[in-house]
């Protein structure tokens, strides 16, 4: 099945950290897709902006080593690569100070898209707001995309929307969470609202619990001196996996619109309970195999910082009173896999005798790999010897399903660059939705900050921590395996 791609006005795109590693891996391999596929118009141009003193051409060369790196090799036309090479150029600038403004004014076009990617340390993003109106480069349509972390706490969170909505309406920022990006997240929406069948059963009455899993093999090198001063909770949980937990547990909006969607995630939010100590482990990784742990990694071997986070959350409302949702996340874990899992109850009565050969239906939704989802279900095992109970999985793999190619399933990135240009922002959070989802957070945060807790060790290339598995087993629940 060939996707349908409808071109997007033409735009001038500034991404401010424009060599820095997020531009390099994902923004910029995710723009030449997009031209590629025909979505972003010939005259539409992207304006590298950063500190660094180069010239166009050595800008240009950065951008087509990135696309040889990160795009798959199939997908990569000499042709069409140099002809999006062609659209692309560079400004020195110096986010602090007035080096480079007055270049970047000159070549911002009047009559087309002007957006301005913030992927910088949050501690610019005030500035690079100031000085886009300073510098008359931003008009009344302009929009901006600030990257994650969007604050480390309430206040930090508060202090960045107070300067940036000094500078832009709420309807011009774009506050990016790719987890929101990502294929199958956005299917979560189209089972849950486009379909009648699960409706009915999607509350607590029929759900047992909910398991939200992301994990990942990678750890921390390369990066520890940021992940220390997040840890899991900050890095993953307060955004990503509340998302997807908003997503899970919102009520039907009355239309598939920006604010209608955030309002009734924003609801999920509110309705979270804080979090008891005994509801939340969290775990560092030990050095192992050759390999150095989290403290080696991070570079401070005092660090009390988590890599690895498990917790019981309760949602107070009508809908999930007495239906917990289990999150886990962690790094250098077993395999890969990021997966959501819906596990309903007990049909009330049984009238077979087989009672052990009864399992739960489980709705997953995987995420990756192998974005798709799954649904266990009991059938009659086959043959003759009376009525046996068997569970088998009805899976659907969306790149079967729909003849796609891994390789063509858009990144998040892609998908969300485009939206910021068509000027859609049903994906991106509202500042209210931000400040919600720290609130909730810090006092978990500094509860165990308090009490001085360390995160308890688990091996590298294991499933987390001892007492991760005790959070389910006490409530007679289990975690789904870990598999790639
Ligand atoms: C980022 C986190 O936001 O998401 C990383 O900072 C994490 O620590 C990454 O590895 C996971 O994203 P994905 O798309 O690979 O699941």
């Amino acid at each position: 099945m060939v996707s349908r791609v409808i071109p997007v006005e033409s735009f001038d795109l500034v991404i401010f950290g424009g060599t820095g590693d997020l531009a390099r891996r994902k923004i910029l391999p995710g723009l030449y897709r997009r031209y590629l596929a025909g979505q972003m118009t010939e005259d539409s141009r992207i304006i590298g902006a950063a500190r660094a003193d180069l010239t166009e051409e050595a800008f240009r060369a950065q951008v087509g080593a990135a696309i040889e790196q990160f795009v798959p090799k199939a997908r990569q036309d000499t042709a069409v690569i140099a002809e999006f090479l062609a659209r692309i150029s560079y400004v020195s600038i110096d986010a602090k100070g007035t080096g480079g403004w007055e270049a970047l004014r000159a070549k911002m076009r009047p009559d087309v898209v002007r957006a301005f990617y913030f992927s910088v340390a949050p501690s610019l993003f005030g500035e690079l707001a100031e000085r886009l109106h300073r510098h008359s480069i931003a008009d009344a349509r302009a929009r901006i995309v600030v990257e994650k972390p969007f604050g480390r706490d309430l206040a930090s969170a508060k202090a960045l929307n107070a300067v940036l909505a000094s500078h832009f309406s709420e309807g011009q920022i774009y506050r990016i969470d790719h987890y929101l990006g990502k294929e199958t997240v956005q299917n979560l929406m189209a089972v849950r609202f486009a379909n009648i069948l699960f409706e009915p059963l999607w509350k607590s009455e029929y759900i047992d619990h909910v398991q939200i899993t992301v994990a990942e093999t990678v750890g921390v090198e390369g990066r520890g001196a940021y992940y220390d001063k997040s840890g899991a909770m900050r890095d993953m949980v307060q955004n990503h996996m509340m998302q997807l937990l908003c997503l899970i547990a919102m009520e039907p909006p009355y239309h598939f619109d920006p604010d209608a969607v955030r309002d009734e995630k924003l609801k999920v939010i509110r309705a979270l309970q804080p979090i008891a100590p005994g509801d939340i482990v969290r775990g560092q990784y030990l050095a192992g195999g050759g390999e150095g742990g989290y403290l080696e990694h991070c570079e401070d071997p005092g660090s009390r910082t988590e890599s690895y986070i498990a917790m019981k959350v309760a949602i107070a409302n009508w809908r999930w009173q007495g239906t917990p949702f289990y999150l886990r996340t962690g790094k250098k874990l077993r395999a890969r896999t990021s997966e959501i899992a819906i596990t309903f109850k007990q049909p009330p009565h049984s009238i077979f005798d087989d009672a052990e050969g009864w399992k739960e239906n489980v709705l997953v939704i995987r995420l990756q790999p192998n974005e798709g989802m799954e649904l266990m279900m009991m059938i009659k095992e086959p043959g003759p010897g009376g009525m046996r109970l068997m569970q088998v999985p009805l899976d659907m793999a969306f790149a079967d399903a729909l003849g796609v190619e891994a390789d063509d399933v858009p990144d998040a990135y892609e998908r969300l660059i485009m939206d910021v240009i068509r000027g859609n922002q049903t994906l991106f959070m509202r500042g209210d939705e931000v400040e919600a989802a720290w609130a909730w957070t810090d006092p978990i945060i500094q509860g165990w900050e308090g009490r001085g807790e360390r995160p308890q060790g688990y091996d590298a290339g294991s499933t987390g921590p001892d007492d991760a598995l005790m959070l389910m087993h006490r409530d007679g629940r289990r975690w789904r395996e870990i598999k790639g």
